[in-house]
């Protein structure tokens, strides 16, 4: 159990917005890193001793502190003077949050066309937490609102919504596969991803016990083959460019095909993710963090899951610096 409630502000450094329904899973991951729990107040997680961010925060608020406020203009003066862009997590008092926020300079959140990298802008978060009394964070380890990105999406092309996951998962890496370079998509069914790679102009060879779905199968980029993904090796496709997984197996499993593809492939960037129903031990995450160059973060279009990435341009910065 952890206590409940807003800390005082000297017992805390940090505030981390955890992934819904994640709460306890952060809280397990901040005490393994070395940190004390000073408070939770519904998704924020105040800690102490562990300034950086977290792979089951959706975002981390970085230099949080307290300011007393009299009226919703001195809340408005204060953040203007600390920064322009602010994101409100409302966590009660809502209306006067509300009011505040009207009056901060306007940010357009627009969604964002796939393929394009996340602004460069830093964003403050801030919540009121009475009505005399608001937590600031001019830093914060995501360009995104509460951390969750939101694109122009495709309601046409792709055959589920799990394309969504790709495409996060490769924003967030700022890097992408290019026309030409050969994709393998472990646990592709129905399609969703392969059809993320094969439409930046990527050759896709994609795996699955099950068949794609018919216009994915159709696409002129895409070889679909039934069969085992865990039984796979370099040598029935040779070397990828990106090695992809989105199947669904413990991560004891997910773990082995990391090290695998990882080791196998060295100059490929690997993007899998890690299903995480129930209680994951931490332990079983340290062990992913000791694939050299891993990075695991919750996306905001995960959801029982942690996105593994083992890049060679070292991954998102969203997740930079968490190691086990
Ligand atoms: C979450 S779905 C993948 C969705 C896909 N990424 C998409 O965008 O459409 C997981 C897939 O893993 C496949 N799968 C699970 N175990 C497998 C195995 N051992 N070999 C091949 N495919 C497997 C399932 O058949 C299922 O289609």
């Amino acid at each position: 159990m952890h206590p409940t409630d807003t800390p005082a502000a000297a017992d805390y450094d940090a505030v981390h917005l955890a992934a819904v329904g994640r709460v306890d899973a952060l809280c397990d991951e901040l005490v393994h890193r070395g940190a004390e729990i000073s408070g939770v107040r519904q998704r924020l997680v105040f800690s102490r001793g562990h300034r950086a961010p977290a792979a089951w925060a959706q975002t981390s608020w970085l230099d949080p502190r307290e300011i007393a406020i009299e009226s919703i203009g001195d809340g408005v003066r204060a953040l203007k003077s600390l920064q322009r862009n602010w994101a409100l997590h409302s966590t009660g008092h809502h209306r006067r949050a509300r009011l505040i926020a009207d009056k901060l300079p306007a940010i357009r959140f627009r969604p964002l066309e796939f393929p394009s990298a996340p602004p460069d802008a830093p964003l403050g978060a801030w919540t009121l937490i009475d009505r005399n009394r608001l937590i600031a964070a001019p830093t914060t380890s995501s360009a995104f609102a509460d951390g969750e990105p939101a694109f122009v999406e495709d309601r046409d092309n792709p055959p589920n919504r799990a394309y969504l996951k790709a495409w996060e998962a490769l924003t967030l890496a700022r890097r992408w596969p290019q026309a030409g370079e050969r994709c393998l998509d472990l646990g592709a069914a129905p399609g969703g991803w392969s059809w993320v790679m094969a439409s930046l102009g990527a050759d896709v060879i994609s795996i699955d016990r099950a068949p794609l779905a018919p216009e994915i199968a159709a696409h002129p980029r895409i070889s679909h083959r039934r069969g085992d993904a865990f039984a796979l090796r370099v040598a029935d496709v040779g070397t990828p460019d990106w090695i992809c997984s989105d199947l669904i197996a413990y991560p004891e499993r997910l773990l082995e095909l990391a090290d695998y593809w990882c080791s196998a492939c060295p100059r490929a960037g690997v993007i899998l993710t890690v299903k995480c129903q129930g209680n994951v031990a931490f332990e079983t995450l340290a062990r992913f963090y000791a694939i050299d160059g891993a990075r695991l973060l919750h996306l905001a279009y995960n959801k029982h899951e942690l996105t593994f990435f083992r890049l060679p341009g070292g991954g998102p910065a969203e997740a930079a610096g968490i190691g086990s």
